[in-house]
């Protein structure tokens, strides 16, 4: 069994993502951080503190950064609700944050067990960011590091620029600057996970679960104009999958460097294939069918508390 932090701004495709993560019998959730992203870090943390509970979650939950590095904050009401779980109303949460802040959870939980834990971050990079600054022995002590973020051709919040990374590009920066290798499931290979239809029918039968979330949060993200004719993307859930079993993806070594100053391209992933200095392994092709049988598993041992 992996052990793994999370780090999200939940959000339709996070909350989705920590139920992979916590249904899956390969991975160990160990903590839970929270950033400001689809909706501001109030909402975020919330949400993680009411999908721990309703999953009956025993990981701790910090709350973490509110503001990008140095960016004006954005967030994605329109794609994930108001509140970030689109028309899921989960109960209130019933238990407490941890009383560190999500940095030091992180440096804390990774120093603490050198070699043993898997980092997935599923919002925008402030918090990791944030701790590879005030602990660089963490390249060290992580055992994978992969985000949710970035694309190699296009982007969805501008044409350039993927929302995780274009919501804080300098944290996104000094994270692929850092001395690791960050595995990126970008848009590329998300764009391939689609909750279609027939996808929905496999998570039938799942009682609260299906009635409670995935359905008042699916049908509010299939609404989105950019989700409508294919189906909504589950970004989140494909970096986590990525941790459950690295050959559900197909993975190409790169150097991507991020954009924080184009007149146009703010955010961009600039994606070489070709280079000699790199420092990412890119994500290009899911393997669908098998990605959705995991998932559909994992939700069907996660059953609501
Ligand atoms: C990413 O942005 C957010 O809206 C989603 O939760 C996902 O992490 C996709 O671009
Ligand atoms: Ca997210």
């Amino acid at each position: 069994v992996k052990k793994v932090l999370i780090d999200c701004d939940p959000g339709i495709d996070d909350a989705l993502a920590l139920t992979l993560a916590h249904g899956s019998p390969e991975l160990d959730v160990v903590g839970v951080t929270t950033v400001g992203g689809n909706v501001e870090l109030a909402h975020t943390t919330d949400n993680a503190l009411r999908l721990r509970d309703f999953l009956g979650m025993s990981a701790p939950v910090a709350r973490g950064s509110g503001q990008p590095l140095v960016a004006e904050p954005v967030n994605a009401p329109a794609v994930h609700g108001v509140a970030g779980l689109g028309e899921a109303q989960l109960p209130a949460a019933r238990t407490e944050l941890d009383r560190r802040h999500a940095v030091q959870l992180i440096i804390d939980a990774l120093a603490a067990a050198p070699g043993e834990i898997g980092l997935v971050a599923t919002g925008p990079l402030t918090n990791i960011a944030l701790a590879l600054r005030t602990e660089p022995r963490i390249t060290e002590w992580v055992a994978e590091f992969t985000i949710m973020g970035g694309a190699y051709t296009r982007g969805n919040r501008t044409p350039a620029a993927e929302f995780n990374v274009l919501a804080d590009p300098h944290a996104a920066a000094v994270v692929f600057d850092a001395d690791w290798t960050t595995t990126m499931v970008g848009l590329d290979l998300t764009h391939q996970a689609r909750a279609t239809a027939a996808v929905r029918e496999r998570f039938a039968g799942l009682g609260r679960l299906e009635t409670e979330l995935l359905n008042p949060c699916l049908d509010f993200y299939g609404k989105h104009p950019s989700y409508r004719e294919l189906g909504p993307a589950i970004h989140d859930a494909c970096a986590v999958a990525h941790l459950i079993d690295p050959s559900l993806m197909t993975t190409v070594p790169a150097r991507v460097d991020v954009e924080t100053q184009g007149r146009f391209t703010t955010g961009m992933t600039v994606t070489d294939f070709g280079s000699n200095d790199l420092n990412a392994l890119v994500a290009t092709e899911l393997d669908v069918e098998r990605f959705w049988t995991t998932l559909a598993a994992a939700f069907q041992n996660a059953e609501a508390q």
